[in-house]
């Protein structure tokens, strides 16, 4: 058989998974391939085979891995990445105690996304994704919402739908993020605003989210909304219960979207909805260091206890009742301004004691899932898109422990080498190295 692009001499973690993601005991176990070459043509896995029964041959280009590892590239399946303004000044506040209000700042970033021409935007977005693919990350979704009219919100969704970028970027119409200033009082009128913006916003999206929080929208708004997205074939995501119990896991469950994201206060019935459900539970532990959720303050010398302890013993409920669980980063200037998958995994460990198993097929499969494209990517396996990422390290669990440098050393994405943090990896052109 001959390949484009052939990486030899790998330790191949596969993530193989079916197209509803691992759960359960899929989830704890890990397919590691010692001394493995993945093969790949056309942007497609061709062969992943023990270097012994290697029968592949590279018309193209071979790597040399060396035995370093090589897995799926990351599939971030939550982002808000189009944006304006910074919002660096929050960081000190929230540390010193004088907690900014979450729709404050949604608000501020609204104003600087609205100052922002087309072309700064994408400028920015471009940066921001040429860092998200040097760091592994493949495929990444991209939700609006921080506009405060229609207008604003359709030009987000067109820029997000415009980008062109070795990652692949989902759009996704988020219409109802926090109910806007001018609406205050009239949060019907707001809905119907939402729900007639969905038609237009359907030609550049397939996607739509809705937050189900109490500081966002209710269950009964977010239904209407949902069920108007539904009848325009709109996949479903839900922002669930991220403040409070909003009953966000549940509706997200029964409504059938494809993901419910943050589950910071769902319900026992919510958790058991999801597991129950097709629906991807996403969790997002880079908000939940940024924020300060599970950190202890200071005041008058005193600890004051961290206003979400309890995040572990939710996350174990999602694992132990059997619901694909996912974990992205939630790129935005406010709750989380790390674009870095590697990091998330790494939080995941240490914040919400996911095992090496968990955090990766999280990571890959499983985001894959929460995005329904878990039978085109996120694993290894013949017939996958090639996206992957080869590491300067010979180890699944060293990924999730050398927190704070970019461990990638080349990213492929659809059989072609996109960028090589590393520069030292031997990579061949023309040869035929079996
Ligand atoms: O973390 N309900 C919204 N929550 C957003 C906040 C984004 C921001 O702070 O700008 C989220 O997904
Ligand atoms: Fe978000």
């Amino acid at each position: 058989m001959l390949a484009d692009l052939l990486i030899r001499n790998a330790t191949v973690l596969t993530c193989a998974a079916p197209a509803s993601g691992a759960r359960g005991e899929a989830l704890a176990r890990l397919e590691v391939l010692h001394g493995a070459s993945v093969a790949m043509s056309d942007g497609r896995i061709t062969a992943i085979e023990t270097e012994d029964d290697a029968a592949v041959v590279s018309s193209g280009e071979t790597i040399d891995a060396e035995g370093r590892l090589v897995t799926p590239g990351f599939v971030d399946a939550h982002s808000h990445l189009l944006h304006g303004g910074s919002r660096a000044h929050e960081l000190e506040a929230r540390v010193t105690g004088a907690l900014p209000a979450l729709a404050t700042g949604i608000a501020h970033t609204a104003a600087g996304t609205s100052a922002a021409s087309d072309e700064q935007l994408v400028e920015r977005a471009l940066r921001d994704l040429d860092v998200m693919l040097l760091h592994g990350t493949t495929t990444l979704e991209a939700k609006t919402g921080y506009g405060f009219t229609r207008e604003e919100e359709l030009r987000l969704l067109r820029l997000t739908a415009g980008l062109r970028h070795a990652v692949d970027v989902v759009p996704t119409y988020l219409g109802a993020h926090v109910l806007p200033p001018q609406y205050a009082g009239r949060r019907d009128a707001f809905v119907e605003l939402v729900i007639d913006t969905l038609a237009e916003a359907r030609e550049h999206a397939e996607h739509c989210d809705v937050a189900c929080d109490p500081g966002s929208f209710t269950r009964a708004e977010c239904e209407r909304i949902a069920e108007a997205a539904a009848g325009l074939g709109f996949q479903l995501h839900v922002h669930a219960d991220q403040t409070g119990d909003a009953d966000g896991a549940r509706f997200a469950a029964q409504a059938g979207a494809l993901s419910a994201d943050h589950l910071d206060y769902a319900s026992d019935a919510g958790v058991r909805a999801l597991a129950d459900s097709a629906t991807v539970a996403v969790l997002l532990p880079g908000v939940t260091l940024h924020m300060l959720e599970m950190t202890p303050g200071l005041r008058d010398g005193s600890l004051v206890p961290p206003p979400k302890p309890f995040m572990p013993l939710v996350v174990r409920r999602l694992i132990d009742a059997g619901a694909c669980v996912a974990v992205s980063c939630d790129y935005n200037p406010g709750s989380c301004p790390s674009p870095s998958m590697q990091l998330m995994i790494q939080l995941g460990a240490r914040l919400f004691r996911l095992s090496t198993a968990e955090a990766w097929h999280m990571a890959t499969i499983n985001a894959a899932a929460a995005l329904g494209l878990a039978a085109d990517r996120g694993s290894l396996e013949p017939g996958k898109r090639a996206d992957i990422v080869i590491w300067r390290v010979d180890d699944p669990a060293a990924v999730l422990d050398r927190f704070g440098v970019n461990l990638a050393a080349a990213v492929v994405k659809e059989g072609r080498v996109v960028a090589r943090p590393e520069k030292t990896l031997p990579i061949m052109t023309g040869g035929a190295h079996a």
